[in-house]
This record gives structure tokens, C-alpha cells and sequence, in this order.
């Protein structure tokens, strides 16, 4: 028997084989102590056999095989240059043991070889998985599983993540039972509607208490996901590719990390673990020193009708209320009068821009902000001069179903890669641009593993060469946001909608993947472009100050009240961002389902903020006490309402946060929680806290 474990001081994971055969996961959970026989735990492990069954149990390994009679999903599925399907029996060859585990196996009959990798971060407790595939003679891969874990026992349900345009981060909670949940993204981008997270939480697990276990697939070309019980009773969770996507045979393939984490400390446990090492491991901003600034973008502003002088004019405005970088969006190169138009001809437009950018970006910098311009390098319209000169630059048939009126560039052509890395390169020469706003608002004509390779390489070659300019993934929205692409990006625009509300709510349920330092959130339109709803300005910028905050509504529309709330909540916002963006996002546990609350605490745990939203009229009339959670018990908490002044006159009573600041323990704040003043719907409360 082999037997490894991973460790940190959060979780175990012990990775044992019988014999040459692949290994499987046998425990993961709470720390085991270092005495522990690992070989004891292996046989305690084994179940047993009954009738209906095979005499021995197939190993539930990190691949397993269906050459060993594996009651559900093969790991791997590879057929030979012919298209036979193969059956490949890996034995071990090596295991190095370092900083990550890394497993070798093969098969010698078939010519394959097999290398899975593991490690766990003992800072942010993640464990990173990945596996590899080697080839003798080139075969057709259908599915690589990257290391396959099991999933709990003690689990009735789990939660994945769904969405659309508008409406990303929708939580699905989906019961276990005999079968299989399948997830297979077949768009070719990470999509609104398949975020590539799973978390399988424990019976009663909620976002502050209870165990669970999470896995996000770092990877922006679609993936698969099979959550399967067998009928055995265990459980297996894999993630991979979408199933296909390397369409060509070839001798290498390789899956994108899996991170994987255990909690014992609820939802939120899995969900600091991703944002932390979203945040610490995986992003990397040119600056790690520099503030995130406050943005301001003009496309719901003047969408595609640019004029120099409104756009200063905005510029000042937004400058003056407290943005420090202007994104120029769609709209600015050669002919793109709408969206039918001008996608891939990377030159500015000399109707709009006459004297080229350079007047714009002056003035923003007068106004001390530094300067984004948008792009979508990926894309191209028919009615372009790339089109006309290069029409087999599109990917897909002819006659395939367009996408906003645009057709996907092929990524995987290096002539194509250089004419966008030539063109997007020279602007960036040419002008004083420290951001690009990387948009992507179509799905493929089929998903294309080597689409995304190559993305992936271009985005690389520019950050090479320009290493000072800092990159939002936006993909109509939130249509790629996954650890691959924000490897190579820093923020990731969450969403097309700016409605307060919704965003309150994805917001909260993007938190369980993603830190506040990532995500855009901005301040819209009185009334919202894709919602037609009307919000109150505290709403709306409270909500955007939850996160990387912005502006995005034509500042021309405010009047003196808004502008002079939204001034003050930005300086709000900058007085805290140092802190806040390094914070943990912790989901609180509302007893009022009309309430979404969320607390950032400080990573020094010596002070936090809560943001009490109130998405709906609550059924009861009194607002429920809040708990919170993650504070010291026996520590003192100052804690202080920043907008009582935002209470409305219907608020009739002298709650004591209502009137002033607090003195209370930290047991007293988790188990009694705090007690707001009411409020209207559609408003949020906002309550400091410091440890004293
Ligand atoms: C879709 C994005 O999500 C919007 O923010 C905007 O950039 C438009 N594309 C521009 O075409």
C-alpha cells in the first residue's frame, strides 16, 4: 500500500493506492494528527461487498478507470488515431514528493503516461490539482478529469452556479440521489450561465457554521462537471475540459488547476479560501503597492455616441466626484457607429477623434485620473476591413448563427494573434493607457480548447510587453470570470447590470468565489438601463462601495443631492479601501430571508464592516437582530451605524444603534447579532466595527 497526505493547518488529505493501481482520496476533512496510520485509515476505509456486487470494489481513484470495471465516469476517455476507444490500465511509475505531490503513472501496453499533481497552500488553504496525459502515438482525447476527489457522506445537497446576461452568480441547490448531475458548458467561454464552481455543504451546514467542501475549475473555455453517486453510495465530483474540445489528436494534454477546499467553518470557510487565494496566489497586479482605483466608465453614459467635448465635460464631473481612472468603452475605433460594425479594425475613429485619443487623455490626466480604453481583441464584424482583407480569420462555418451581429476571430492562428497583438500594442505604445477594459460578447460557434490557448497566449504577450497596464475581463457582463482568465486579468466585470438590487444579491453569492478586489462594481443610471428599475442614490452607492467601486451613469443626470451622497460615500469608500480590499467577504446567516448581509473583516480580525440589504418588505414588521460572525468572543467591538442618516422618516423608534455608537462583546454580536432601525426596501445599512 502507498500511501501520501497533504496537510495544512485547516484540512488533511490522505491519497492512498493499492499496490501500482492509482490512488484514491481515502480521507479529507479536519487535520488529521501527524501520528495517524495512514494504512490503518486506508483499509478502515474499504467497504464492504454484498450481493450485486463485484468481490472486490473498484477504486473510486483520482482517475478512476473503466478497465478496472469502475461503476460510473471514467476520469479518462481517449481514443487511439483510428477512433477506437481505448482501455488503458495506468500503473505507477514515480511519485515526487516536494512542495506539491506529484504522481506518475502509465501505461506501458497503450504508450500512455499519466502525471497527476497536488499541493495545498498553507496560507490560504487551497489545494491545486491538475493532471496530464502523455502520448506515444497521437490519440483523439474525449475527457480528462483533473484529479477526481470524492465528495461527503453527510451531504444532502449541493450548490452550483447558473446565471444569464443580467443575471450571473444564481445559486442551483440540487439533492444528491443515485445518478449523475452533469454540467457540460458547450459555449466556448466560461459563460453567465455555468460558472465552474460546486460546493457540496454538510447536512444544516449554513454560511457561518457547518462543513463543506468547494471547487472552482480555473479554466475560461467551458468545462464539464459530473457529481455522481454510485450505487455503492459514494460520490465522486470531476471537472475537466468540456468533454471534445481538443478537437485535434495530439501526444499532450493537460486540464486546468482544480482548487479544492475543505471547511469546518461553513460556507464562508471554502469562500475565503477562494478569495484569498484569488487575491494572494493567482492575481498579479502591476502594482501590488497601488490602491484600486475608483473607476468611472461611459458606456451607459454616451454608449457609441462619442464626443470629445461632452466627454470632458463627464470627465470632470466624474473626477470631481471622487473617480481616479476613465474607461473609454466601445464606440472609439474607426466606423463603429452601433454594434454592426468596425470589430477587429483597431484604430481610432478620426470622425470622432479627429487629433487621435491624445486630447481625451489629456484631460482625464488634468483631472488626475489615469486612462482605460476598451476592446474586444477576440471578435470581428463582417462589415470591417479585417473581415473584407482576411475572411478566413473567422472561426466556424459560414453560415453559422452570429453572435450581436459579430463572428469569433480564430485564436489559435498565430497570424491572427499577431495582427491583435500588433494593433493593440501599437495604441498602447502610442497613448498613455494604464487599463484595458478585454470584453468577449459572444459565445463560439463550438467550443475549442486551442480558442482559449490562444487568448491565453495573447493576453500573455501583451502583459509581456506591457506590463504597467492592468486588464478587466468582461464578457457582456460576467460571461468570464474563472481563476484561468484572472491569472492573466485583475478585475472582472461582474455583471450588465447595474441595478443595485440584483447586484446586491450577486454580489453576495459571487463572494463565495471572489474577493472584493476583483470585482467591479459601479453606480448607475437613476433609473436602470436593463432593468427599468429606479433606485435611490445611497442604495445604489452603498452597493457599488461593497466592492472594486465605480460609476457608470452619466454624471449630468445627478442632481446636487445625489452628487453631493455620492461624493461622500466614495470618500467613505477610499478612507477604507486599504483595508477592505484585502478583507475576508463573510455571508452572514440572515434570520430575515428580506435581508442580504454580508461582513468584510479586516485580516487582522481588528475591524469590519456590515452591509445590511434589504431586498424585499420583510414579512414581520421589526427588523431581525444580524448575527455576526468570526470575532474574537471574550474582545470588545465599538461598533457605529455610518448612515443613520439614511433612516427614513417611517423609522419612528430609538433603536441604540439608531442613536449612537456601541460598546458590545464579540459573543454578544455573534449570538445575539444587532439590531438595525427599519428601513425601506431596496435600502441597505452599512455598520463599522472596531476591536478595542
Ligand atoms: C458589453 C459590456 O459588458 C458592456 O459593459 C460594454 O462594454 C459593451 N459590451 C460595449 O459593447
Amino acid at each position: 500500500m502507498r500511501t501520501w497526505r497533504l496537510d495544512c493547518a485547516r484540512q488533511t488529505l490522505v491519497l492512498t493506492s493499492d499496490g501500482d493501481r492509482l490512488p484514491e482520496v481515502v480521507y479529507w476533512g479536519r487535520p488529521l494528527p501527524a501520528g495517524e496510520d495512514l494504512q490503518t485509515v486506508a483499509r478502515a476505509y474499504a467497504i464492504d461487498v454484498t450481493g450485486g456486487m463485484l468481490d472486490r470494489n473498484p477504486a473510486l481513484s483520482i482517475c478512476p478507470e473503466a478497465s478496472d470495471s469502475f461503476p460510473g465516469q471514467p476520469g479518462l476517455v481517449v481514443r487511439d488515431g483510428q477512433g477506437v476507444v481505448l482501455m488503458p490500465r495506468l500503473r505507477f511509475v514515480d511519485a515526487e514528493e516536494g512542495s506539491a505531490l506529484v504522481l506518475h503513472f502509465a501505461d506501458a501496453d497503450l504508450g500512455l503516461r499519466y502525471m497527476a499533481r497536488l499541493a495545498v497552500d498553507p496560507d490560504t488553504h487551497m489545494i491545486t490539482s491538475s493532471a496530464r496525459l502523455e502520448t506515444d502515438d497521437p490519440v483523439r482525447l474525449d475527457w480528462l478529469a483533473a484529479p477526481v476527489f470524492p465528495a461527503p457522506h453527510l451531504s444532502d445537497e449541493m450548490i452550483d452556479v447558473a446565471g444569464r446576461w443580467c443575471g450571473e452568480f444564481q445559486l442551483n441547490r440540487t439533492p444528491w440521489s443515485a445518478g449523475i448531475r452533469f454540467r457540460e458548458n458547450r459555449t466556448g467561454r466560461t459563460g453567465h450561465e455555468h460558472f465552474p464552481g460546486l460546493i457540496v455543504p454538510g447536512r444544516e451546514a449554513t454560511n457561518t457554521q457547518g462543513q463543506a467542501v468547494a471547487f472552482h475549475y480555473g479554466w475560461s473555455g467551458g468545462h464539464r462537471m459530473v457529481a455522481e453517486e454510485l450505487p455503492d453510495g459514494r460520490r465522486q465530483v470531476q471537472f475537466g475540459h468540456a468533454g471534445t474540445t481538443d478537437a485535434a489528436t495530439g501526444t499532450v494534454f493537460e486540464t486546468a488547476t482544480l482548487y479544492a477546499t475543505y471547511s469546518a467553518s461553513g460556507l464562508n470557510g471554502c469562500a475565503t479560501a477562494f478569495q484569498r487565494h484569488l487575491r494572494d496566489r493567482t492575481v498579479s497586479f502591476p502594482d501590488a503597492a497601488r490602491l484600486r482605483p475608483v473607476h468611472y466608465n461611459c458606456w451607459e453614459a454616451v454608449y457609441f455616441d462619442h464626443d470629445l467635448p461632452t466627454l470632458k465635460d463627464i470627465a470632470t464631473r466624474a473626477a470631481a466626484l471622487g473617480a481616479e481612472r476613465f474607461v473609454l468603452d466601445d464606440g472609439w475605433f474607426k466606423g463603429r457607429t452601433d454594434d454592426r460594425r468596425a470589430l477587429a479594425d483597431w484604430v481610432v475613429d478620426e470622425t470622432k477623434y479627429p487629433d487621435g485619443l491624445g486630447p481625451l487623455i489629456d484631460h482625464v490626466h488634468a483631472e488626475a485620473m489615469s486612462f482605460g480604453l476598451w476592446f474586444e481583441p477576440e471578435m470581428v464584424n463582417t462589415e470591417s476591413d479585417v473581415y473584407r482583407a482576411h475572411p478566413d480569420w473567422a472561426l466556424g462555418a459560414a453560415d453559422q448563427i452570429p453572435g450581436r451581429q459579430q463572428l469569433a476571430l480564430d485564436m489559435s492562428r498565430p497570424d491572427v494573434r499577431d495582427y491583435l497583438f500588433s494593433r493593440i500594442d501599437a495604441i498602447l505604445r502610442d497613448y498613455a493607457i494604464d487599463y484595458i477594459k478585454w470584453d468577449h460578447n459572444r459565445v463560439l460557434p463550438a467550443p475549442d480548447a486551442a480558442q482559449t490557448r490562444g487568448t491565453y497566449a495573447l493576453l500573455d504577450r501583451l502583459r509581456a510587453a506591457h506590463p504597467g497596464v492592468e486588464i478587466e475581463s468582461c464578457a457582456s457582463g460576467g460571461g468570464r470570470i474563472d481563476f484561468g482568465i484572472l491569472q492573466r486579468t485583475h478585475r472582472v466585470w461582474l455583471s450588465d447590470s447595474n441595478d443595485a438590487l440584483e447586484r446586491l444579491n450577486m454580489q453576495h453569492n459571487a463572494a463565495l468565489f471572489l474577493p472584493a478586489c476583483v470585482t467591479g462594481s459601479h453606480v448607475g443610471p437613476r433609473r436602470c438601463h436593463t432593468s427599468g428599475r429606479t433606485h435611490d442614490i445611497t442604495f445604489r452607492a452603498w452597493v457599488a462601495a461593497q466592492r472594486h467601486m465605480g460609476f457608470e451613469m452619466d454624471p449630468r443626470e445627478l442632481t446636487e443631492h445625489e452628487a453631493s451622497v455620492l461624493r461622500d460615500v466614495t470618500a467613505w469608500w477610499k478612507t477604507n479601501r486599504a483595508w477592505m480590499m484585502q478583507a475576508d467577504i463573510l455571508r452572514l446567516d440572515s434570520a430575515d430571508p428580506a435581508c442580504i448581509a454580508e461582513q468584510q473583516l479586516a485580516r487582522d480580525g481588528a475591524r469590519f464592516v456590515v452591509f445590511a440589504g434589504k431586498a424585499a418588505a420583510s414579512e414581520q414588521i421589526a427588523p431581525r437582530p444580524l448575527r455576526l460572525t468570526e470575532l474574537v468572543p471574550d474582545a470588545y467591538y465599538q461598533i457605529d451605524l455610518v448612515n443613520r442618516a439614511d433612516a427614513p422618516d417611517l423609522s419612528r423608534g430609538s433603536p441604540a444603534l439608531k442613536e449612537g455608537v456601541l460598546t458590545v462583546s464579540g459573543t454578544y454580536l455573534m449570538q445575539h447579532g444587532v439590531t438595525l432601525p427599519w428601513t425601506f426596501p431596496d435600502r441597505i445599512w452599512v455598520i463599522e466595527g472596531q476591536r478595542i
